[in-house]
């Protein structure tokens, strides 16, 4: 069987989650992806830290060159996040022709444009399926799903950190940093706390969730945005007595008469009766109103490892596809497991 090479730049949360599911799912992905995966080797900033992904010392380095710069690795998955050099070890690989994934919802919100024409002059891919909403194919529903629709609306929760605080804050009336502590622990926020807490990790998601739809890269600096920071028990307590939660939504409108397109991010009521209002703790939600398809709603967890490493190999799914020059297979591999125990439920009803 062919061997596709994979490098990981970043083995925290995100990257130790990708190595465990790729590995732990192996032999249905061989069976599905009619290759073998190999991860290569995973760049860290520090050799010694104790991780809960268990690999050998021969598989770690802290020159993440090593991995962009390898000619043998076909895929670098960038999961270090900032958008410095990230951007740099992006531009790097796409331009000696490796395929990149990546969950880097900032650095495409900041260099999208810089890095999508990046892999285009390389004649190459970038794909970032991970980067809005977690473990929802919101991407692949954008590009492939839904793609006969003009969007007029699409909105919805985006920051699963966020959720997860006001979700909390609202059940137990527990206070912002006792929650915040545990969302870290699970592994929801981002390095800097403040993408999440003020907004900003939201809003480069409905930024790239703009361009898809509408073409056109809006910039943080025409949009109103607004985090939770500012939330209290009171305000909690006052949309209750109107029949409402208070969700962080990202909103995307565009009318289409005047062509104006709107982006926008902050705290909103919504009423309890609305199918957003009962996406709580982590998941999010996206509604997408379309021309064709009238209103899609997709919901899920959207942040911490697991939701996000299902993302990231979705991608390196793409990406073998395009390796080997077919496209997805409708059906799979026949998976003999599967079929004994039908036939057992067969003949036990
Ligand atoms: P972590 O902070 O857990 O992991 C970052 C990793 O990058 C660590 O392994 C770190 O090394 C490594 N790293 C940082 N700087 C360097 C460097 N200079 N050289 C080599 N390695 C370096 O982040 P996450 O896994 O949570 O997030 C990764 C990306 O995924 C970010 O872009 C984030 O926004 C995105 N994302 C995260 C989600 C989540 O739920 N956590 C969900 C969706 C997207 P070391 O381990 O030694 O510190
Ligand atoms: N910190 C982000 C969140 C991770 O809480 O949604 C997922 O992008």
């Amino acid at each position: 069987k062919q061997v596709i090479r994979i490098g990981l730049l970043g083995f925290g949360t995100v990257g130790q989650g990708v190595w465990k599911h790729l590995q732990g799912n192996d032999s249905a992905l061989e069976r599905r992806l009619g290759v073998k995966l190999e991860l290569v080797r995973a760049a860290v900033s520090d050799l010694k830290k104790k991780r809960e992904v268990r690999v050998p010392a021969s598989r770690l380095t802290d020159d993440p060159y090593a991995v962009v710069d390898d000619p043998s690795i076909d895929i670098v998955c960038e999961l270090i996040g900032g958008t410095k050099l990230a951007r740099t070890l992006t531009l790097r690989a796409l331009k000696a022709g490796k395929i990149v994934v990546s969950a880097n919802k900032a650095l495409i919100c900041k260099h999208g444009e810089e890095i999508f024409s990046a892999a285009r002059r390389a004649g190459t891919h970038y794909f970032f399926e991970a980067s809005v909403a977690g473990g929802i194919p919101i991407i692949k529903t954008l590009r492939e799903g839904l793609v006969a629709n003009r969007f007029s609306l699409i909105y919805g929760i985006l920051n699963g950190t966020s959720n997860y605080i006001l979700t909390r804050m609202e059940r137990e009336g527990l206070s912002f940093p006792d929650i915040l502590d545990d969302a870290r622990s699970l592994g929801y926020v981002e390095a800097d706390e403040s993408l999440d807490l003020d907004g900003w990790d939201a809003a480069h998601k409905a930024v790239i969730l703009a361009y898809l739809a509408h073409g056109r890269w809006v910039k943080l600096k025409e949009m109103l945005v607004e985090g939770i920071r500012g939330i209290t028990q009171y305000d909690i307590a006052y949309a209750r007595e109107l029949g409402c939660k208070i969700k962080l939504l990202a909103v995307i409108s565009r009318d289409f008469s005047t062509n104006c397109l709107s982006v926008r991010l902050h705290p909103a009521l919504i009423s309890k009766r609305e199918l957003m209002a009962s996406v709580d703790e982590v998941y999010n939600g996206v509604s997408l109103t379309g021309d064709v398809v009238g209103t899609t709603l997709l919901v899920g967890r959207g942040a911490g490892q697991d939701a996000t490493s299902s993302a990231v190999i979705s991608d390196i799914a793409d990406a073998v596809y395009l390796l080997k020059g077919v496209p997805a297979p409708f059906i799979c591999e026949e998976d003999e497991d599967v079929y004994a125990a039908l036939g057992a439920e067969v003949e036990l009803a």
